[in-house]
């Protein structure tokens, strides 16, 4: 039984077959209308969300099969206390998989431990999001045709977004990628991330304060919001909250081919006038989610299409 908890948990070459099996999904749903008939798949999400919780229930009834679960540890039994572990061996007895998502780093990785079931990542505090990453990887691998030789530009909370490190963690396995890390000072990415998937692997990266000034050397820009939620003082939040403000006249000065990027929710980060711009790719990238969901959700059940 495989659990997918840290992007890496799937090789490159594991990675490839499910952005090739969600591509197919695309173009042939009704290929996948019933291959989940008779499985349950059970959310476990103790932090918000709308898209991933969504995506995965959506994905498993593309498929045929079931959903249950719980949308915030308040109408859990996590709220007279119950721990993680009795937790999923609880779910174990009434569910094939899983997803979970959790303020706690690692909490997902706990889980795993005790389960009888596969258990995804949903996201992990500040630490992980695998499954954005295939949906990033997905809506990248469609507008560009791969990754080698892409100059990738982060931008906005690169400290606290954990869908950055996942998508840096991963696509730090493709060759010739190089990174533009623009953030302010205190919303760095986090020095292990340099250290073990830039600095270890040798991959050029810059990081950069001014998103103009870098803006015309990219091909994907990737913008995320400021992760209010992680903070510990509100008037830090306050005073970094509206950094990067991706507006129709910054989008000028960048490539006409750039592919604007968000795991969304977006707050401020992009103007609404951007929306209608062909460069952006973020409702797009909700789409792929479903797919990527879908074969992910498959693989792990070892399932397959008739
Ligand atoms: C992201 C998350 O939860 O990390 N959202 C998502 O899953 N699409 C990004 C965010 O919350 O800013």
């Amino acid at each position: 039984m495989k659990h997918v908890i840290d992007p890496l948990d799937l090789s490159v070459e594991e990675t490839e077959a499910l952005l090739d099996l969600a591509g197919d999904m695309a173009e042939n749903p009704a290929k996948y209308a019933s291959v989940c008939a008779g499985k349950r798949l059970a959310t476990l999400f103790y932090e918000p969300s709308t898209r991933t919780r969504l995506s995965f229930e959506a994905a498993m009834m593309n498929m045929g099969g079931t959903v249950i679960g719980f949308s915030s540890a308040d109408n859990s039994s996590a709220a007279k206390g119950e721990s993680v572990a009795d937790t999923i061996r609880v779910i174990s007895c009434y569910a094939d998989i899983c997803a979970m998502r959790h303020p706690k780093e690692g909490a997902p990785a706990r889980a795993a431990r005790y389960s009888r079931i596969p258990v995804i990542n949903a996201g992990d505090g500040g630490h992980q999001h695998p499954t954005q990453t295939l949906t990033d990887l997905m809506t990248i691998r469609r507008r560009k045709g791969g990754f080698q030789g892409l100059t990738i530009g982060l931008c906005g909370d690169l400290k606290f977004g954990r869908t950055v490190h996942s998508l840096i963690r991963s696509l730090a396995r493709y060759g010739g990628v190089r990174f533009v890390l623009i953030s302010p000072e205190e919303l760095r990415v986090p020095e292990y991330v340099i250290e073990e998937e830039l600095k270890a692997k040798n991959l050029p990266y810059r990081e950069v304060e001014d998103l103009e000034s870098v803006i015309a050397d990219l091909d994907i820009l990737y913008m995320t919001r400021v992760q209010k939620e992680r903070f510990f003082n509100e008037a830090d939040y306050i005073r970094l909250k509206d950094s990067y403000i991706l507006t129709g006249a910054k989008l000028r000065k960048a490539k006409p081919d750039m592919a604007v990027l968000h795991p969304l929710p977006r707050v401020n980060e992009i103007a609404l006038e951007v929306d209608d711009d062909p460069r952006a790719a973020y409702f797009e990238q909700v789409q792929n989610g479903v797919y990527v969901r879908m074969a992910l959700m498959m693989t792990l059940l070892g399932v397959k299409a008739c």
